[in-house]
């Protein structure tokens, strides 16, 4: 039996990712694993792990015992708590990795996933429809780990043929569990405050443009990208990827046709500067080209959805 492991399985992406792939493969060849073993107690219909990543003999272990030929990886501090502890960040996003494409060649692993971001580009970054190739240079400790890892897995994959697949994505949209620290984070607390009926006061300033996505979407992304043949996957650092662009200003209105009494105020902080080294939004067409990329979710469809769904999920959090 040849098994998948999920680093990181309990954050927002992972709780989500997890249970697709247990759909797909099975419960029994899924193995969710976490630093945080409260969190695992979610996953009833796969294994769990209680694992930090950065404790190598206890990962390699597991991968020996469970015959695990798949890793997704996805522990990492992201942008806004990255800023707080810089070097914990960079060392956290990016021993984990170096590990990671060691044992995909220690073990020789079938396939390896690890998310980059629009975290990679900067300042000088064309803003508008971001080219897959253009200048970077980011600015914050996430993004700097976000584009190293990606020089990293496509020497990897040149130098030593490790089969690792990456995308780039834009702000994650769930309503499945709470966000961890990013900058686009907002994008999910303004639902949960429209919800209880509260104020939102937002982090960033009312014409903050960001590339966004809805989980759905980049759940459906990860795993086109992960079954596409291997000669498809014609770029090896990570893939531009994108769905929806938006404001706060105007997520708030269409969150508005549903709550017309929902009240916003902007108070940006220092994630304002985050996002302003980011682009507004991204040009995908090698995803579309190369591996049939095609999102499902607008603004308003999103919206929709999430209001439907997540008062059911609110007992959970
Ligand atoms: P998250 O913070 O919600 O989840 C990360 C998970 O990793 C947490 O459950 C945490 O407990 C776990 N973790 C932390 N340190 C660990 C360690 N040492 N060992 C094992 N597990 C550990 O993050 P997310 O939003 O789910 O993001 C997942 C990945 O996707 C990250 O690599 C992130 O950079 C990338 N990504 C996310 C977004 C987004 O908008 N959420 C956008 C672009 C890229
Ligand atoms: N959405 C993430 C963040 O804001 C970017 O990868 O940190």
């Amino acid at each position: 039996m040849e098994r998948i492991l999920i680093i990181g399985a309990a954050g927002q992406l992972g709780s989500e990712l997890t249970f697709t792939l247990s759909q797909q493969y099975g419960g029994d060849n899924i193995i969710a694993s976490d630093l945080n073993p409260k969190a695992l107690e979610k996953f009833e219909y796969c294994k769990t792990a209680v694992l930090d990543i950065m404790d190598q003999d206890a990962v390699r272990k597991l991968i020996k015992d469970q015959n695990v030929k798949q890793i997704y990886h996805l522990a990492a501090v992201l942008s806004a708590t990255g800023e707080k502890n810089p070097r914990f960040a960079w060392q956290l996003n990016m021993d984990s990795l170096l590990f990671v494409l060691e044992l995909a060649m220690e073990f020789k692993m079938d396939k390896i996933y690890w998310p980059s971001s629009i975290a990679v580009f900067g300042p000088n970054t064309p803003k508008i429809n971001t080219p897959q190739f253009c200048v970077k240079e980011p600015n914050t400790v996430y993004g700097i780990s976000k584009q190293a890892g990606e020089r990293w897995c496509e020497y990897y994959f040149q130098k030593f043929g490790v089969d690792v697949r990456s995308l780039r994505y834009p702000g994650l949209i769930g309503y499945k569990s709470l966000p961890g620290g990013g900058t686009t984070d907002y994008a999910v607390d303004i639902y949960h405050k429209a919800i209880a009926g509260e104020h939102f006061d937002c982090f960033l300033s009312a014409d903050t443009a960001l590339p966004m996505m809805y989980m759905p979407d980049a759940i459906k992304a990860t795993l086109d990208l992960m079954h596409a043949p291997k000669e498809n996957v014609k770029i090896r650092s990570s893939y531009n990827l994108a769905a929806i662009s938006f404001t706060p200003e105007e997520i708030y209105q269409c969150i508005k046709t549903h709550h017309p009494d929902f009240t916003i105020s902007y108070s940006p902080d220092f994630r304002q500067a985050i996002a302003d080294s980011w682009p507004d939004s991204i040009d995908d067409t090698r995803a579309r080209e190369d591996w049939g990329w095609k999102h499902d979710y607008d603004l308003k469809k999103m919206t929709a959805d999430i209001l439907r769904n997540l008062p059911a999920y609110l007992v959970n959090f």
